[in-house]
């Protein structure tokens, strides 16, 4: 009798469910799927809102380009993921935000993962997710390489692939046997949308008093926190302007981003 070996169960959160065709239906992931060495569940955070434009995003906090993914839908779909993995036994499934600021990808980080009995996976737009929402719901945050993709999905697809291929049984004979820089150069700071008060957490005042030197003045700041704190090597790289290295001053080297 073959030993039973449960699947991997991945739950992925993403606006764009249709994507993941592309590793669900095809090649050596597709084939994991069909066999039930593996199982995916996508989940839609626009089937958790609750208005009638089914509204996913907003226009970030204290200005600037682009939208941010709404904290509440996000939370309803990855409470659902959940659920859902605990449905399958799975007590206390991993939950990644797939982002260029998280620990790059490689090999050890793969295997990691292929040990784990579960993976939630959220995709966002890289212009954001509210940060209170990562701040509450996600264990870890993964990226696949400093450049920057228009959407987490790919990511996801990617991290999915490189896990999938590693579980017990999904290479046969035959496969084994063949076995823009960031913008400014540092990472990106906090984003926040609606609501202004989220689970008893605000959005940094500043964001809120509409001065846009300030704000920009804190954004790269943050940034400058972030960087050195998470990727000093981006920093050992650049050069730093006068204003940088005073608005880094103004913070001891165990100063933490907000
Ligand atoms: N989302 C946008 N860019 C990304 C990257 N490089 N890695 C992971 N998720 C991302």
């Amino acid at each position: 009798m073959p030993l039973h070996i449960d699947p991997l169960h991945i739950d992925v959160v993403t606006l764009f469910p249709q994507m993941f065709a592309a590793i669900s239906e095809c090649g050596i992931s597709g084939r994991a799927f069909a066999r039930g060495q593996a199982e995916l569940q996508l989940w839609n955070p626009r089937d958790f809102t609750t208005d009638n434009h089914r509204t996913a995003d907003d226009r970030p906090y204290g200005g600037g380009p682009g939208m941010v993914m709404l904290a509440e839908p996000l939370a309803a779909a990855l409470g659902a993921a959940r659920a859902r993995q605990q449905g399958v036994g799975v007590i206390a499934p991993h939950r990644v935000y797939l982002s260029p600021q998280g620990r790059t990808l490689d090999h050890a980080l793969v295997m990691e993962l292929a040990a784990r009995p579960g993976l939630i996976l959220l995709a966002g737009r890289y212009e954001g997710v509210d940060q209170r929402l990562l701040d509450e719901q996600i264990d870890e945050y993964i990226s696949i390489g400093d450049y920057v993709l228009s959407g987490g999905e790919l990511a996801a697809m990617v991290v999915i692939d490189a896990v999938v291929r590693q579980l017990p049984g999904v290479l046969g004979d035959a496969d084994s046997a063949q076995q823009d820089s960031f913008v400014n150069g540092l990472l990106d700071y906090p984003h926040y949308t609606r609501p202004e008060v989220y689970r008893g957490v605000s959005v940094p005042a500043v964001l809120m008093g509409g001065n846009h030197a300030l704000i920009q003045r804190w954004r790269l700041q943050q940034s400058l926190l972030l960087t050195r704190r998470y990727r000093p090597d981006l920093l050992a790289r650049r050069s730093m302007s006068a204003a940088e290295i005073s608005l880094l001053a103004e913070c001891r080297q165990d100063d933490q981003p907000d």
